[in-house]
């Protein structure tokens, strides 16, 4: 048991997942258990989920601080921005975030922009689209072209429902990011960036200004990306140098996404018209993708003379148009939301 002087400190609060908090055993958790519980808490028992995990924190503890790498996965980035298909003023908008990048000593220091701007600036984007339109594989071309490391923030790890962990944990990846010279991409960052004190918000409000505040003194290059600009914060648009619209690609564009998606070794049928597949279904490239996939898999069932033909193709494509019906009556809906709300409620 705590001693006297930290009896206030640790106050150990049970909640069971089916009942809620329970102060005198419920049916699921009995007081012989809670005190068990609150016995072995006070004590300094501490449970991991794996021994990876385990190992993970005994190499951090040697160190005397808590390891903070599964905060965000490291990539060597393969695409490049001659892999991705984009509208023309995307393309400008994306040219112009690489130029400012490729000639910063020019810009900053010899035409003397650092006087003006006065911080360690680094260029912070905002990427904003519909789902597949390609946010995610820009963001990893423009990192492959500053030959430098992609740094994708896991949110799931990020939000800590102890009070200040959030904060130390954005200050980690921020600090990791600098180190190793990465892209530092927020996929989904409307999971964060919410308005303040928007009543769905599962950060709060101190997380996010210290993100916020990071995010200005960043000295790299940022990118955040967001199915939905409107519900973002206000806070946001003075710290973003470069927003980026990822509009739905039109006919041209999609035939040209279907070209670079459907791989050279692949066996077409001579009827494939990619052409018209474009113009008659409207897909985004992502589900171009999944279209590709699927007539695959559709001529992989034949047992010989195996060819992708415009039939497997057709059908792939309505059956993905279906599916984009389906999904985009729900893609923000409650059952994405709720995976990032708060457990419990303690920050
Ligand atoms: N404009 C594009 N050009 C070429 N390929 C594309 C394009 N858009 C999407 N794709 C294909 O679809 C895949 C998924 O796209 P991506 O993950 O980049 O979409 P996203 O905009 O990040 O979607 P989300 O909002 O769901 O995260 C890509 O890996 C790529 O194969
Ligand atoms: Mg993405």
């Amino acid at each position: 048991m705590p001693k006297d002087k930290d009896k206030d400190k640790d106050v150990w609060i049970v909640r069971c997942p089916k009942c809620g908090r329970v102060t005198r055993g419920c049916k699921h958790v009995t007081p012989e258990d809670l005190a068990r519980i609150k016995r072995l808490l006070s004590a300094g028992v501490e449970v991991f989920e794996s021994e990876a995990e385990y190992r993970e924190w005994e190499a951090g503890a040697e160190f005397g601080e808590i390891p903070r790498t599964h905060l965000y996965t490291v990539m060597q980035p393969r695409a490049t921005l001659g892999d991705v298909v984009l509208s023309p003023s995307t393309l400008e908008s994306i040219g112009d975030a690489l130029v400012e990048l490729k000639h910063k000593r020019l810009i900053f220091k010899k035409w003397g922009l650092a006087d003006v701007v006065r911080k360690n600036k680094g260029v912070s984007m905002l990427f904003v689209g519909q789902p597949g339109t390609g946010k995610t594989l820009t963001a990893e071309a423009i990192a492959c072209e500053l030959s430098r490391p992609l740094m994708i923030v896991n949110y799931a790890h990020l939000e800590n429902m102890w009070v200040g962990e959030t904060e130390k944990n954005v200050e980690a990846v921020f600090k990791a990011a600098e180190e190793a010279g990465a892209v530092l991409f927020f996929d989904e960052a409307d999971a964060v960036f919410h308005r303040r004190g928007h009543s769905a918000m599962p950060w709060t409000n101190r997380d996010v200004n210290v993100l916020l505040k990071h995010l200005e003194e960043f000295p790299g290059v940022v990118i955040l990306s967001s199915n939905l600009s409107k519900v973002m914060d206000k806070a946001l648009d003075r710290r973003i140098d470069i927003a980026v619209e990822f509009e739905m690609p039109n006919a041209q564009l999609r035939e040209r996404i279907f070209k670079k998606l459907v791989p050279k070794k692949a066996p077409l049928a001579d009827d494939v018209d990619f052409a018209e597949l474009a113009r008659k279904f409207e897909l985004s490239g992502g589900g171009i993708l999944n279209v590709v996939r699927q007539a695959m898999r559709m001529a992989a069932r034949a047992k010989r003379n195996r060819r992708i033909t415009m039939a497997h193709f057709v059908k792939a494509a309505e059956r993905e148009a279906q599916k984009g019906i389906l999904m985009s009556k729900d893609y923000l809906g409650p059952a994405r939301q709720a995976q990032r709300e708060r457990i419990g409620g303690y920050a």
